[in-house]
């Protein structure tokens, strides 16, 4: 399965088969681990492997997902480092999707005990294993807000850009909440990130973790499809006060 496949057809799996999975698969997803590109460079990360087969360890609290392992971000905290950090770990997912293991992130953190194992800041977890039910949906729809309501098309665009929004769109994000909104010329698209209300404040560090992750898929996406992309920060929009809408990145298309 390659990496537009993952994106397609991967879902979020919440019931896990508790066996062990080969120390070379295991050796494997470490090694892939260590080669994700970053989005920033010069924020150091750690991905740290947990087993929860033996030893009952890390996630219990409500919404947690019981699998046999867990892969936990922790991360510098410098500038942009949440988005970075999303962007890591949604590559790490893609990959196990394509691999047939399932997925779930875990937004809750773990216990104390584990987090004080970790290097750095802790982010946000990915439970993995082998699914107990059949993880890929075998063509039901993933459920996303309607194209409608987060792209706006200022110009017309090729099928190939149409696909890239397609796969950018079935990010998975924290309470599905996809809070990416796209502004779209045929050679750039202005990405934003819809602005919580007042009460919601405590959700913003799992916001710019989505918001990264739906990057991973943009930018493996325009991979695939052979389209060149470069992200680029545009000034004169930063500057702009936006009622409703915080501006991320400018997407630059060829
Ligand atoms: C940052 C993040 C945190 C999440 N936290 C949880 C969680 O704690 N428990 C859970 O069951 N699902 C969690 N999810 C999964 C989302 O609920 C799921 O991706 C979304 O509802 C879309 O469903 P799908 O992945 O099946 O397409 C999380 C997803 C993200 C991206």
């Amino acid at each position: 399965m390659n990496t537009l496949d993952a994106i397609f057809s991967g879902r979020s799996v919440r019931q896990y088969q508790q066996e062990k999975l080969d120390w070379e698969e295991i050796s494997e997803i470490l090694d892939y681990a260590n080669r994700i590109p970053k989005l920033i460079d010069g924020i150091a990360i750690e991905f740290k492997l947990v087993s929860n087969i033996e030893t009952k360890q890390g996630f219990r609290r409500p919404f947690s997902v019981k699998a046999p392992y867990y892969l936990c971000i922790s991360s510098e905290e410098k500038e942009d480092y949440l988005l970075n950090a999303g962007y890591m770990i949604q590559q790490l997912n893609l990959y196990l999707i394509s691999k047939g293991l399932g997925t779930c992130y875990m937004g809750a953190s773990p216990g104390m005990g584990l987090k004080s194992t970790m290097k750095y800041t802790y982010v946000v977890a990915l439970a993995f294993g082998k699914p107990s039910t059949q993880p890929l949906s075998t063509g039901s729809e993933a459920k996303r807000l309607p194209e409608k309501e987060l792209v706006v098309y200022k110009e017309g665009v090729t099928s190939d850009i149409k696909q890239l929004l397609a796969a950018t769109r079935l990010a998975p994000s924290s309470f599905n909440n996809q809070p990416w909104r796209f502004v779209v010329y045929k050679n750039r698209i202005h990405v934003f990130a819809k602005k919580n209300l007042l009460l919601a404040k405590a959700f913003d560090h799992l916001k710019l973790v989505d918001m990264g992750i739906m990057l991973a898929n943009l930018i493996l996406a325009a991979e695939e499809l052979w389209v060149d992309v470069t992200l680029s920060s545009l000034e004169h929009i930063k500057s702009k006060p936006l009622q409703n809408n915080e501006y991320i990145t400018t997407v630059v298309i060829g």
